[in-house]
């Protein structure tokens, strides 16, 4: 059974697990929310020295609480992601490698978010993979671990963009998404106040930039909406829109907007199945929006109508994490899939070549 160490570093998060035979073994994250929260955004400088500070701590503390001195495979996040981020990873993978002679496979981060949920469940093949993130929003055809075809994918913002881009002009904290998910379940959505973004089209592409801009002049229209000062939590919040109406009309604001992507969403699935993913067998929901709560109803929904087996991954396993890594690189080391020390870190924005060497 090969023991695979997972490496990810590709955004904000360092994350290192360990992997055995499809099973997470033992994972250490540190997260970098904090440091980015009062910019807004992630600052890519920041981001690596971040990552740097904290890779050898979570390896140390990884190996020495579970006692494990070597692994059978070294997986990495190759990309897409920052640049500087992922040569950090990168780097203290290839040196892991270069010292002890390990087998060494670099992943693809957004293949890995849809082979996630294969650490706790099946996947039935082929699958139509919903990838909603950050960074990204993509549909694919999954007609096995090995085989992503694109069908769809964002011409601007992906929809954690545009979650973000909200919850910055409400004055919510960095990342917004999961701030606007919790305020969305305090009211019922009003369907008309913000448009669905470019459906009429017979494409599965996506555009998210225009329902932000819906928010924005919303906001502008009603400043009452923004807090007066950035908050740190849902607490915070409270005190600081003090009159209830305030704190109501945001809440319906944060389910309107929610409810137009996961509609928008729901809509472009059932046109891939109808069109490019008819011999799809389930559908699989990943990323770190698929944590959504409004979302993941609105998908397990669409999949029982669709008659489609619906695997979604437990929170934890959306967002960033090294488990998925980990999890991916053991699968391709077991089919001779590896590479060797001339591997490339691939920002985002350029494609993942398959260029995997012969074991
Ligand atoms: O996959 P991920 O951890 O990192 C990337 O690879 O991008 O996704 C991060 C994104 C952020 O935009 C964050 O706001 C969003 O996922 N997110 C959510 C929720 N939890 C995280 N968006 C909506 N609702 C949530 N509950
Ligand atoms: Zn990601």
């Amino acid at each position: 059974m090969p023991l695979c160490l997972g490496i990810e570093t590709s955004c904000d998060e360092t994350a290192l697990a360990l992997v055995e035979d499809g099973k997470l073994v033992a994972q250490r994250m540190a997260t970098q929310a904090a440091a980015h929260n009062i910019f807004g955004g992630v600052v890519p400088e920041l981001a690596c020295r971040e990552h740097l500070r904290a890779i050898d701590l979570l390896y140390k503390d990884l190996f020495q609480e579970n006692n494990i001195h070597d692994v059978d495979v070294v997986a990495v996040a190759r990309g897409p992601g920052l640049l500087g981020s992922l040569l950090v990873g990168m780097s203290y993978a290839k040196g892991i490698v270069l010292s002890t002679g390990t087998a060494f496979v670099g992943v693809n981060h957004l293949h890995a978010h849809l082979l996630a949920p294969l650490l706790e469940a099946e996947i039935p093949f082929p699958a139509l993979g919903v990838l909603i993130s950050g960074g990204h929003t993509i549909l694919y055809n999954m007609d096995s671990p090995y085989d992503f075809i694109l069908l769809g994918q964002t011409l601007d913002d992906a929809a954690g963009e545009a979650f973000d881009k909200a919850a910055k002009t409400l004055n919510l904290p960095y990342p917004g998404g999961r701030y606007i998910d919790k305020l969305a379940a305090m009211a019922i959505p009003d369907t008309a106040m913000f448009p669905r973004p470019y459906i009429n089209n017979p494409g599965l592409d996506f555009s998210f930039s225009g329902i932000k801009t819906a928010l924005v002049q919303h906001v502008q229209a009603n400043p009452f909406l923004r807090t007066p000062k950035m908050v740190n939590s849902l607490q915070e919040l409270g005190y600081a829109l003090k009159d209830p109406f305030h704190m109501k009309e945001l809440a319906k604001v944060c389910a309107s907007f929610n409810w137009a992507v996961a509609d928008t969403l729901r809509i472009k699935v059932e046109r891939a199945f109808k069109t490019k993913a008819k011999k799809a067998k389930s559908l699989v929901l990943a990323g770190g929006v698929a944590a959504n709560s409004m979302i993941r109803n609105t998908i397990t929904q669409t999949a029982k109508r669709l008659n489609l087996t619906c695997v979604l991954p437990k929170p934890d396993l959306c967002t960033d994490n090294a488990a998925m890594i980990a999890l991916t690189g053991e699968l391709y080391f077991k089919k001779g899939l590896v590479h060797d020390l001339n591997l490339d870190a691939i920002p985002r924005g350029r494609k993942i070549p398959w260029d995997f060497k012969p074991k």
